[in-house]
């Protein structure tokens, strides 16, 4: 039933139901904690939608920016470079898998994938094999809000909607696996040959395929093995399918290791990259490809020539932004590195004992896991329990926002191990509450 509402907020804010109040304002941020007009003092237990990677207003971030914007603020990246993206890209490539030659500027995640897809449809094309137009994602996958990359994650309940508008795709079961999983060889041998089936049929239509890789986001926090993604870049390269890596939440130390690339040691065609890419405090994109794919776009004739861009490609402030971040990130290499261990240690102390939650899995700076319900994620997004949760956590100081039935963690790295066991303290606490109270109502 429609809910027309008759107030005068002007903002519509991204996935909300239009709000009847002004959503509480944030006047304040810093380090993990972001503090509210009223005096409140949050914990930001998501990292700010997943990019903040060194904490708030980090200072030398700022003295970057400040800097930046003082001599140089933005220029037309068509005509000219300057020096912060030329030390950003030069950054990235050093730590990016080797065979990582050129990057192309965008705005944000979804920009990211879309230039991935017409990355790899044109190289196609350039080439001569003309016939190779046609993608393959992953259930649960979701790689942003544009046409293309909408179509990408169009198994998921946020673009069905948009059906008649999007390309198809095929679509493969993401190899899920779980803390302590003994089952991780079937999982990956079965969508392996599923895969395998469906290039040996169609290798000459298949111009990508197109993962999150280790850990699936919005889907559901959802995880895949290092030796999963290990055997699919094999039979990308025995079977000619480009292998094309959404990296936008992976990168920049989320996995415990700079890349998803780099940790599975794995050498994908293309990498889209951005939330953390400015330590998550202004908008930047990159799409990073290998000399292969760069190459054929490499010439005088204009009907191979890529046409693409956006006004704000390589923004100065941006990139001084990242070129900072990229420093902080190699300086703390210890923060992002040795988190898994610390999750590890809190689930075993407070969540493994608690019979409301299950499905505990970890990665590098991510954990998740589900609450133990009926309700799931397609028919109960934003199901009451879990907005419960989120209600009684924010209550507490903690900000969550839990997918579905997904409870997540996702701090900044410079957050404490003190601070980490207060957020699993609550969690289960919370969980124990909610739980106990839920069961009595439904009596
Ligand atoms: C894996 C992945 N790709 C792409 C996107 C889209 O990024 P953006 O929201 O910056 O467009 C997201 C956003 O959450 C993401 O998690």
């Amino acid at each position: 039933m429609a809910n027309p509402s008759n107030n005068s907020n002007p903002i519509w804010h991204p996935f909300a139901l239009h709000p009847q109040e002004k959503l509480p304002q944030v006047i304040k941020a810093y380090g993990i904690w972001l503090e509210l007009a009223n005096g409140k003092k949050i914990m930001d237990c998501i990292s700010s939608w997943w990019v903040n990677i060194h904490g708030h207003c980090h200072p030398e971030i700022i003295e970057a920016i400040t800097n930046q914007a003082k001599s140089l603020d933005q220029i037309v990246f068509a005509d000219f470079s300057h020096e912060s993206a030329d030390n950003l890209a030069q950054g990235l490539l050093e730590i990016l898998p080797s065979n990582m030659a050129k990057l192309y500027f965008t705005d944000d995640g979804s920009t990211s994938v879309e230039l991935a897809l017409k990355l790899a449809y044109q190289y196609w094309q350039n080439i001569g094999l003309t016939a190779k137009t046609k993608f393959i994602g992953f259930s649960d996958g979701y790689h942003g809000d544009t046409v293309g990359a909408m179509s990408l994650g169009q198994s998921s309940i946020f673009t069905r909607k948009f059906n008649q508008l999007m390309f198809n795709i095929e679509i493969i079961d993401y190899p899920k696996i779980y803390f302590n999983d003994s089952k991780i060889t079937p999982k990956n041998d079965t969508v392996l040959a599923q895969i395998k089936t469906l290039f040996e049929q169609k290798a000459n239509e298949i111009a990508g395929i197109v993962i999150e890789p280790l850990i699936q986001g919005a889907g559901g926090m959802n995880m895949c093995s290092v030796s999963f993604l290990q055997d699919l870049a094999k039979l990308c390269k025995t079977y000619n399918v480009l292998l094309i890596y959404d990296e936008v939440l992976t990168g920049f130390g989320r996995t415990g290791d700079y890349f998803a690339a780099t940790k599975s040691q794995t050498r994908p065609d293309l990498i889209c990259l951005s939330k953390g890419i400015t330590g998550g405090i202004l908008p930047l994109a990159a799409t990073v490809m290998s000399q292969a794919i760069f190459d054929t776009f490499d010439t005088v004739e204009l009907t191979k020539r890529f046409f693409h861009g956006h006004s704000y490609t390589a923004n100065p402030i941006a990139c001084a932004a990242a070129v900072k971040s990229l420093e902080l990130l190699k300086r703390n290499h210890g923060q992002f590195n040795n988190m898994e261990n610390i999750h590890i240690d809190l689930y075993k102390r407070y969540l493994a004992p608690n019979i409301y939650i299950k499905n505990y899995r970890v990665c590098g700076c991510i954990a998740a896991f589900d609450l133990n319900t009926k309700l799931n994620l397609e028919t109960d997004y934003g199901n009451n329990l879990s907005q419960l949760l989120k209600e009684n956590l924010l209550a507490a100081g903690l900000l969550f926002r839990p997918l579905g039935n997904v409870v997540y963690i996702m701090t900044p790295y410079c957050i404490t191990a003190n601070e980490l066991e207060l957020i699993y303290n609550t969690l289960t606490t919370k969980i124990n509450a909610l739980f106990t109270s839920y069961a009595k109502l439904n009596k």
